[in-house]
């Protein structure tokens, strides 16, 4: 299925041939994330998901910055009072942020520039992976208006950063560039800001140019096996081996065994096998 980008209130979509870009669209507020936005997201991944084009989503923010973290005025003051629209929202809020994210069948990148504060590190963290400009800050400003990184940060932060990172930053509250960032592993890489679309549309097309069903099973295994015994993540990853292997309409591994052993036509410690 093939359609047109979906036109949303607060998160505009873009197409760079098969990479798709989800921007969080508030740029005269730093683009924190208001209840409108939240919900706009869920539908942005639900529409990149089932659109055949896209084989590649990168989150990125408008306007120079990714993210101001949840919108204070929006997202908490305004649902103080009203319980049901406060747990719409939290629910499309961790809907987007964590669980659509990190199970997304296809491949994402984060794209950060400028700032990125609160909230924001959790769809970082979510995504496959994340490339900043080395000038971006990054902060766990939480504990500086007296708040812990709730909803799911602090345990995101755990999952990639060094434990003393993670409680420096959450409790001292102090800001990070891209460049530490990429030294704390919180990011892939940094480059100049100037460079940042660039690069990270040339990391989307390596992405693309590979089969569609290995990348999805590969990301997937890798990301649950984390949690697993030894035990668990063998039987687990024979089974999920056999399950690309039934799966894959591209029939890739018989694709490569020919081009590799009959053919002599691909290397593949190299480089990708002939879709
Ligand atoms: N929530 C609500 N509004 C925000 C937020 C936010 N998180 N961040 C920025 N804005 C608004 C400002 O109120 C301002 O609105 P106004 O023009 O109506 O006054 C507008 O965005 C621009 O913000 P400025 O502060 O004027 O912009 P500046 O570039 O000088 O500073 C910065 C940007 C550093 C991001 C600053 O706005 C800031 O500290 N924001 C809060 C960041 C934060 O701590 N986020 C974590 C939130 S908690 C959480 O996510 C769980």
């Amino acid at each position: 299925m093939s359609n047109e980008p979906i036109k949303l209130e607060a998160v505009k979509i873009e197409r760079e041939g098969d990479v798709t870009f989800l921007i969080l669209n508030r740029p005269e507020k730093r683009n924190a994330m208001s209840p409108q936005l939240h919900s706009d997201m869920c539908e942005a991944l639900d529409w990149a998901e089932m659109d055949d084009q896209t084989r590649v989503v990168v989150i990125t923010g408008a306007g120079g910055n990714f993210c101001a973290g949840q919108d204070l005025k929006l997202f908490f003051r305004a649902n103080e009072n009203d319980p049901k629209a406060w747990a719409v929202t939290l629910r499309d809020s961790h809907a987007w942020r964590w669980d659509k994210l990190a199970s997304f069948p296809k491949a994402t990148v984060a794209m950060v520039h400028g700032y990125c504060f609160g909230g924001a590190f959790t769809p970082v963290i979510a995504c496959d992976f994340a490339i900043a400009a080395d000038s971006a800050i990054f902060g766990l400003s939480e504990v500086n208006w007296g708040v812990i990184p709730g909803g799911l940060v602090s345990w995101a932060v755990t999952r990639v950063m060094g434990y003393r990172d993670a409680l420096y930053y959450a409790v001292v509250g102090e800001q990070f560039t891209g460049k530490e960032a990429v030294a704390m592993k919180f990011v892939n890489k940094s480059v100049p800001l100037d460079q940042l679309r660039d690069e990270t549309i040339a990391f989307a097309r390596k992405l693309s140019a590979k089969s569609p069903a290995a990348v999805k099973y590969t990301k997937e295994a890798v990301r649950v096996v984390r949690d697993m015994n030894k035990e668990q993540a063998f039987d687990y990853l024979k089974v999920k081996s056999d399950a690309l292997s039934l799966n894959d309409p591209e029939k890739g591994r018989q694709k490569a065994m020919k081009q590799f052993l009959d053919e002599k036509s691909f290397k593949p410690g190299l480089g990708d096998f002939k879709r």
